[in-house]
């Protein structure tokens, strides 16, 4: 199956999840990923506002706030069609921006070095059990991580009906080092 055939069809099996499925699941998902060392060893974190029926992880950037540690959500900047780490201080900030996805609002734009960035927290169309992902199609991903050290941890999370066999995979995707589901931890 291609790339685009794959994500049509895993986009459609996402949403037939109800939300509450989809809240049900988010939940174990966050409560699983807490209580990795992972998590807790990490303080610069960089996670995901949901697009669609991907998994809302919003309620994970207060936990992140709260226990001090600092929490980011990508901003699509058009000009360079990339995507920036920026700090969340609250969600109060987020405003809808690009493809109508809440982003940190651009008067608090902080400028931040993304190899500051311990763990990141990766969404994806769909993942397999080699740890490969596809994501919408726009290279955002691959991109951002090809410029970044390469000791970064990087973590897939969604549900366990993203999780597939196999992923087309070509030589500029990337392999994350864990995949996260509601179901099992792929290390
Ligand atoms: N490191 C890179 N340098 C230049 N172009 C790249 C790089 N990585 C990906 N691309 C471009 O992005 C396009 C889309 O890639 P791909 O189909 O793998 O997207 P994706 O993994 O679904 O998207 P995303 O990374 O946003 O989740 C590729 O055709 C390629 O041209
Ligand atoms: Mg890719």
């Amino acid at each position: 199956m291609d790339k685009k055939q794959l994500r049509k069809e895993i986009i459609c099996l996402r949403d037939t999840l109800s939300a509450a499925e989809r809240d049900a699941k988010a939940e174990i998902i966050i409560k699983n990923l807490l209580a990795t060392e992972l998590y807790q060893k990490a303080n610069h974190i960089m996670l995901f506002a949901a697009f669609g029926s991907e998994l809302n992880l919003l309620p994970l950037v207060e936990t992140i706030i709260k226990a001090g540690k600092h929490a980011y959500l990508p901003v699509v900047d058009k000009k360079t069609n990339r995507i920036l780490p920026i700090e969340v201080h609250s969600l109060a900030d987020l405003k809808p921006g690009t493809y109508d996805i809440p982003e940190p609002s651009p008067d608090n734009y902080q400028e931040v070095t993304p190899n500051l960035l311990d763990l990141i927290i990766t969404p994806a169309v769909a993942f397999d059990t080699d740890k490969y992902r596809i994501g919408y199609g726009a290279g955002y991903y691959d991109r951002f991580f090809a410029s970044l050290k390469k000791d970064i941890i990087k973590i897939g999370v969604g549900f366990d009906e993203q999780l597939v066999q196999e992923v087309p995979r070509e030589p500029h995707d990337i392999r994350l080092n864990y995949v996260l589901t509601d179901k099992r931890l792929l290390k």
